[in-house]
């Protein structure tokens, strides 16, 4: 697709730092981030890897290649995604990570951010006790302490080949350069405003001239970064050198961050958000995701509905799921947070009879405004108590995981002299009980700001298992949409029977209980949408794409059909 008069090929360099017992040196293996395509479906035998930017999947696929498990596959991936898709990649941010392990362990990694020390819940307060969603959503006091560095240490416990080696290509993606894609460059041109305003030094993506298909773009900043990590490990971004440009530029611009937040971060283990549907076993993500829980409430309150004989995108289907989104939506605006600050009661949230009871005045016939619909009483009280890549390797081992600086490009502001951007997770906080965050979500006491907490995420990346062995690895970026879209992809597959790529393709639709409207992508069927008007629902103006799915599935032969979402330059890569 893309070519340059100096090609040039990237050396993975197998480096001879092995752990005790682990394979040896693999063959050299290459990149060339001057000339690539774009996959969107492969079929694999040995392992595949799915994510938003094909030099991240080509990554992933070269650690496989090398000896790499789908952890070490997953590692390098989001690693290459923080050079190669500045967008969501990260290491200013961060995520989750839901594997299911060879010897049939499942795990639920959670590196989110936090709220830095000196937080706390009136942040975003002007005097007169209204909302300054600006300063929650942009620049240097939106950023939480970054997860990301800290969960792929805490991931790499599962790999099986050297840090060192699975963050080589990224080195070599910062310091040689790659070049961009069309999409890169427009999105790129987009930001340069912001970049010029929340900006105490001028990042590399500062440009005079606009950015176009086929630049090259060196980080050089970035490229030295990685390059402490790669030699102190976890210190080299929460110690040292990286903590001390990431204090200074919170300095610069007023942010909150300190050395001591940075030192005091850690990523979590934690149970997996599992439960039953039809046989299959889904597992999600745990608080302070709100993914796993909302996609349990939906998935069961379709379960007992025969969704399939409805038809896909029939009017029936559509309004009965719209009806079940936004009845989990209403219940995450009031119970959902960060389980370690607050008690969530998941137990009763999830239990079979409260759901049943909260489709009581589920009416096919016309809508449920959400002016009636309050977050479900509870029974009793619960007792004592954006991007997206999922990647499988044919050992058995498969891993979801999804990470993000929250909106594109995060608070804007990127770390002088470390050349990366800082996140601003800090909006998906309930900043003021019932103002909306940028997605339009509302909270309240659950997910107010408290120092060390993390914000609430709807982050989902999900594995279905059938026969207790990977069958489905899912997820998406999109904000609020994001356990929506999971939620239908999975309905898709599990109960239309469709192929992976029209479950992922086929366009989709959105509700989250306030707005009380229906959010859809091009696509949906104006029949419908004429109809569900009739019975009383409002719709929002059509949107671009919502989400963009990484799909693979496990074929009854066992290879892997890998999918990659066609709403962006997202890509599969296999062998
Ligand atoms: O954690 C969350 O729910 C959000 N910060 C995710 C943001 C996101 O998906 C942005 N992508 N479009």
């Amino acid at each position: 697709m893309f070519h340059k008069s100096l090609l040039f090929s990237l050396l993975l360099v197998i480096l001879s730092a092995c752990k005790p017992g682990q394979k040896n040196a693999a063959p050299a293996l290459t990149i060339d981030p001057y000339q690539y395509t774009i996959n969107k479906k492969v079929i694999a035998e040995n392992g595949a890897v799915v994510s938003a930017h094909p030099l991240a999947s080509k990554a992933g696929v070269l650690i496989l290649r090398s000896g790499g498990n789908a952890v070490d596959a997953a590692i390098a991936t989001q690693l290459a995604l923080a050079v190669v898709y500045p967008n969501a990649g990260n290491l200013g941010g961060g995520g989750f990570m839901v594997a299911h392990l060879q010897d049939g362990k499942t795990l639920a990694l959670d590196y989110r951010e936090m709220a830095p020390g000196a937080a706390h819940r009136d942040m975003y307060l002007h005097a007169n006790g209204e909302a300054d969603t600006d300063k929650s959503q942009l620049g240097h006091l939106s950023s939480g302490v970054p997860g990301t560095v800290a969960g792929l240490f805490a991931s790499h416990q599962y790999a099986r080949l050297p840090f060192a080696q699975l963050i080589q290509p990224a080195i070599d993606l910062a310091e040689k350069g790659f070049i961009i894609t069309a999409s890169e460059a427009r999105s790129l041109n987009y930001l340069q405003g912001d970049l010029k305003k929340y900006n105490t030094v001028p990042p590399v993506f500062v440009k005079k001239s606009p950015w176009k298909e086929g630049d090259t773009l060196i980080q050089k900043d970035l490229a030295a970064t990685l390059k402490r990590i790669q030699k102190k490990g976890a210190a080299g971004f929460y110690e040292g050198e990286t903590a001390r440009l990431i204090v200074e530029e919170m300095k610069r611009g007023t942010g909150l961050i300190t050395a001591a937040d940075l030192k005091n971060y850690t990523a979590k283990y934690r149970p997996p958000h599992a439960f039953d549907y039809k046989g299959y076993k889904i597992v999600g993500m745990p608080m302070p995701s709100s993914g796993g829980l909302l996609l349990h409430q939906m998935m069961k309150m379709i379960e007992d509905r025969n969704i399939g004989a409805m038809g896909f995108h029939s009017l029936q289907a559509i309004q009965l799921m719209t009806e079940v989104e936004r009845r989990a939506f209403a219940d995450r605006a009031e119970y959902m947070g960060d389980g370690d600050f607050y008690k969530v009661p998941v137990a009763m949230l999830s239990n079979d009879v409260y759901l049943q009871n909260r489709m009581r005045n589920y009416d096919p016939a016309k809508a449920t405004p959400s002016s009636i619909i309050k977050p479900g009483e509870l029974l009793r009280a619960e007792s004592e108590e954006t991007t997206h890549l999922s990647v499988i390797d044919k050992e058995g081992n498969a891993v979801a995981v999804t990470t993000t600086l929250n909106n594109s490009y995060g608070s804007r502001t990127v770390v002088g002299g470390a050349g990366f951007f800082l996140n601003d997770e800090m909006d998906d906080f309930s900043i003021k009980p019932g103002v909306p965050n940028m997605y339009g979500a509302v909270g309240g006491e659950a997910n107010a700001i408290k120092p060390g907490k993390r914000m609430l995420s709807s982050m989902t990346p999900t594995l279905v298992l059938k026969n207790g062995k990977p069958y489905i690895v899912v997820g998406t970026p999109g904000g609020t949409t994001i356990p929506t879209q999971v939620f239908q992809t999975l309905v898709n597959m599990l109960e239309f029977n469709m192929s992976t790529e029209e479950a992922v393709y086929k366009p989709k639709f959105h509700h989250q209980w306030l707005p009380d409207e229906v959010m859809t992508e091009k696509g949906f069927p104006p029949a419908v949408k004429e109809a569900m008007q009739k019975m009383g629902y409002s719709f929002s103006k059509e949107r671009g794409g919502i989400g963009r799915t990484e799909c693979i599935r496990v074929l009854p032969d066992g290879r892997f059909e890998a999918v990659a979402d066609n709403r962006g330059d997202d890509a599969a890569e296999g062998f």
